[in-house]
């Protein structure tokens, strides 16, 4: 049985993780209308992250016999003044995110709620690796700084981020280029 305040807590998480999917979409446009297509496809396997950890959060719920209650999601930012900008909002997004996971084990641990600790443990993993991985991005854009090579070498080299294996996200699943 889930307390109505964990129960809360874990419909806003999806929520937020929902949120940052979308987020994400829209640096993914932004990205192609500069023909920065690497940071573009980095930020759509993002995408598809995104959704995964929405749909863990739902699919606890829904395994412990309670339906998920859906809420709606916020306006979004959708252009930035920089390549730059984008990857700034995701890292402080990811830092977002951390606190939200980290409130949602401490009401577990209020609500004596053992059942959800184990998921929110992964989350707490989890967002170690998505702090890291924006953080890294903001910083190598430091150091590249306004030099049009770097830009071209690192958007290349975020062009070699896999998606997982069977990606509905991946358009060569659906046979339309990015
Ligand atoms: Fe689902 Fe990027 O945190």
């Amino acid at each position: 049985m889930i307390s109505p305040k964990m129960f809360d807590a874990l419909n806003d998480q999806i929520k937020h993780e929902m949120e940052s999917a979308y987020i994400y979409l829209s640096m993914v446009g932004y990205f192609h209308s500069r023909n920065l297509d690497g940071m573009a496809h980095w930020l759509r396997v993002q995408v598809h992250e995104e959704t995964i950890h929405g749909m863990k959060f739902f699919d606890h719920l829904t395994s412990r016999g309670a339906q998920p209650v859906l809420k709606d999601l916020k306006q979004l930012k959708t252009t930035w003044k920089t390549p730059l900008e984008p990857w700034k909002d995701a890292y402080a997004h990811e830092q977002f995110i951390t606190g939200k996971i980290h409130n949602l084990l401490k009401i577990a641990r209020k609500e004596n709620d053992y059942t959800a600790e184990p998921l929110l443990n992964w989350f707490v993993n989890e967002q170690i690796e998505e702090e890291n991985n924006t953080d890294k991005i903001c910083r190598q854009m430091a150091m590249i700084g306004t030099s049009k090579e770097g830009l071209y070498m690192l958007d290349r080299e975020l062009a070699a981020r896999v998606y997982p294996a069977g990606s509905p996200f991946d358009p060569l699943a659906y046979n339309v280029a990015p």
